[in-house]
């Protein structure tokens, strides 16, 4: 799981290279490398973010018309300089990026030192790139074909840009099961994982499909094959110039910034589906499949991490407005049983980034299974949207803190606005009740900017308990899986270890954690499960658990048993979640800055999973 940036035409290569490797840091940020081909190799690889690469090659020379660049999240072998990418041969003769996990490494490993390799990384990509040397020289074949054949006995993923410096007018590339876009500019082509560094430069790309590999020369010209050596015909797509905004204006991190946009992002999503003046939804991936939703025997939802959180309270709201049974699946889960998708089952995945391995992998699994597949992704053009029978775009702009915020936030009023469609269709709701939701919907903004309002109250609460090593969340209904939100957020970027409960099964176990030196987090908004959840809290106070509730505005909550009390909006129950993840988000956000850590690019993890 890496990003890829690269260029072969008449221009110096590295500044392109560079700034698009910059962009695809959400893919991994452990070390990067780049290498460029001007009459000789020069390669730079160094342990780090891409900016500290950067630095190191200040001064450098970095001219040439070929550049391979890499930014790396480790699977084989730690995150150091000698596993950084770009690999070499044993010669020294061909260079190589790679994204994915060559599963067969040890086999090809074990034959290559028979006949005298040596290697001087930990990684399966090294082995790939001697393999192919093997066969070069072994056969005395051109790069192309000794790239073929070598892939041809490679068990797993791959995306590759591969480079004879002794035959520097052309690169090779290949990809399977991790994406890999060519950018066709005038006299020169682009390489990259996604098309977003590549749409500065040239809105024509071909999205490279599994089994294909290109030779790219750098006039600009191109042919697409398959290891068959089968002529395969391209297929040019025109994607939209970037206008993603790099920019971090008043903030300190993305996380922050990302936070404070929820107002305008919430609005830019749910504003275009929303006609007040009929109390119409209106999503047309919905309205022209309107029999399959009105009929589906079950809605199948998978995502992972956030996603499947925003998926859990889909399954509160689709079951209650729409009255259609849900599941919510772990996408890296659904495809290792024998999950049951039948005849007019939907497959609803969700995903940020649309580049998720596992959820593409239990997406690919459901267009099997014969389910109408539907995505709700945010990033136009990813690989999700693409293999799905219909998409919603959440359009909340890119998305750049690895701990994912506006996006949920996206997420779950999107599915609000599924849940009231269907009903809608099915007419399983009063109208009354309908009306007043979709009204409450669109006043959500605003409500979002009022909840903004208790950041200095988080702010405060962190102060209380950031040193605290752990921390529970506990939610009813919608809300448990706001309690599980709060969690992960929590723990991937202040490395606190938390739980999300739901309230009423702490007393089977998790209660034996509660002692003076654990915060917990009760998410009581729904006022329908309040007076249960004021009994969960007094558990808690009666064995000295510090109690931060989170309730709306003037729902009566006896204060004397909570340590803190945060207000939020009061709005429609069915709504409440949206409000209420929003102070968890900044208390981790805070919790996260007081313990010194880097929010916007926590240890270990990346913005996209694309690995299994
Ligand atoms: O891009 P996706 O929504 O498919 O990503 C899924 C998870 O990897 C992601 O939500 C992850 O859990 C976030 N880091 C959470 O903040």
């Amino acid at each position: 799981m890496c990003g890829i940036m690269g260029y072969i035409g008449r221009k110096d290569g590295y500044p392109m290279v560079i700034d698009g490797l910059k962009k695809l840091e959400y893919r991994g940020y452990d070390s990067a490398g780049v290498a460029i081909m001007n009459g000789t190799l020069s390669l730079y690889k160094k342990q780090g973010k891409v900016n500290q690469l950067e630095q190191y090659i200040h001064n450098q020379k970095t001219n040439g018309n070929i550049a391979l660049g890499h930014t790396r999240w480790a699977t084989h072998g730690v995150p150091n300089d000698s596993n950084a990418h770009p690999h070499t041969s044993e010669s020294g003769r061909i260079v190589m990026v790679h994204n994915g996990i060559i599963e067969n490494y040890g086999a090809l490993k074990s034959f290559l030192v028979t006949k005298g390799f040596t290697f001087q990384s930990d990684t399966d990509s090294e082995v790939l790139v001697q393999y192919i040397e093997w066969y070069q020289i072994t056969y005395k074949l051109t790069l192309k074909e000794a790239v073929r054949r070598a892939l041809g006995d490679v068990d797993g993923s791959y995306a590759i840009v591969v480079l004879d410096s002794l035959n520097p007018d052309s690169v090779i590339v290949a990809k399977q099961d991790n994406p890999l876009v060519l950018g066709i500019g005038v006299d020169e082509i682009y390489i990259a994982s996604d098309a977003s560094p590549i749409s500065t430069y040239t809105q024509e790309v071909i999205y490279l499909q599994d089994g294909d590999c290109a030779q790219l020369f750098d006039d600009g010209t191109y042919t697409i094959f398959d290891l068959e050596n089968n002529t395969v015909e391209p297929s040019i797509t025109t994607v939209k110039c970037s206008n993603d905004n790099y920019s971090l204006e008043e903030y300190d991190s993305y996380m922050l910034k990302e936070i404070f946009q929820q107002p305008e992002s919430v609005k830019a999503c749910i504003s275009p589906r929303i006609d007040l003046d009929n109390y119409e939804i209106v999503i047309p991936e919905i309205d022209n499949h309107k029999r399959i939703f009105a009929n589906a025997n079950k809605i199948t939802i998978i995502g992972c991490g956030t996603s499947w959180h925003a998926g859990l309270i889909g399954e509160y709201l689709i079951e209650s407005l729409a009255d259609t049974c849900v599941e919510v699946e772990y996408a890296s889960e659904f495809r290792y049983r024998s999950p049951i998708i039948r005849e007019n089952d939907i497959v609803i995945a969700i995903s940020q980034s649309g580049e998720t391995a596992d959820t593409l992998a239990a997406l690919k699994l459901a267009n099997e299974k014969g389910a109408f597949t539907y995505s709700l992704v945010n990033t136009e053009g990813s690989t999700i949207a693409r293999h799905s029978d219909a998409v919603s775009y959440l359009s909340v702009g890119i998305e750049i803190g690895v701990a994912s915020t506006k996006a949920f936030t996206a997420q779950v009023s999107l599915l609000t606005m599924i849940a009231l469609k269907i009903a809608r269709i099915k007419g399983t709701m009063e109208t009354k009740e309908y009306k007043s939701i979709v009204s409450q919907l669109s006043e959500l903004p605003t409500l979002i900017k009022k909840t903004l309002e208790t950041n200095s109250m988080m702010h405060e609460v962190a102060s209380c308990h950031y040193e605290k090593d752990h921390a529970m969340f506990l939610g009813r209904g919608a809300n448990f899986p706001v309690a599980l939100e709060g969690a992960l957020k929590l723990k991937e970027i202040s490395y606190i270890h938390a739980e999300g409960y739901p309230a009423a099964e702490m007393k089977h176990g998790p209660i034996a954690l509660i002692d003076e030196k654990m915060p917990v987090f009760v998410v009581a908004t729904n006022t329908s499960a309040l007076s249960k959840m004021i009994s969960n809290v007094q558990e808690i106070k009666s064995r000295k658990g510090q109690v931060i509730v989170l309730k709306e505005e003037g729902q009566d909550f006896p204060e004397e048993i909570a340590d803190h009390i945060i207000s939020i909006p009061q709005t429609h129950e069915v709504l409440s979640p949206i409000l209420s993840s929003i102070p968890l988000q900044l208390y981790s956000y805070h919790a996260a800055k007081m313990r010194g850590c880097n929010v916007d690019q926590p240890r270990n993890l990346a913005k996209s999973v694309t690995v299994e």
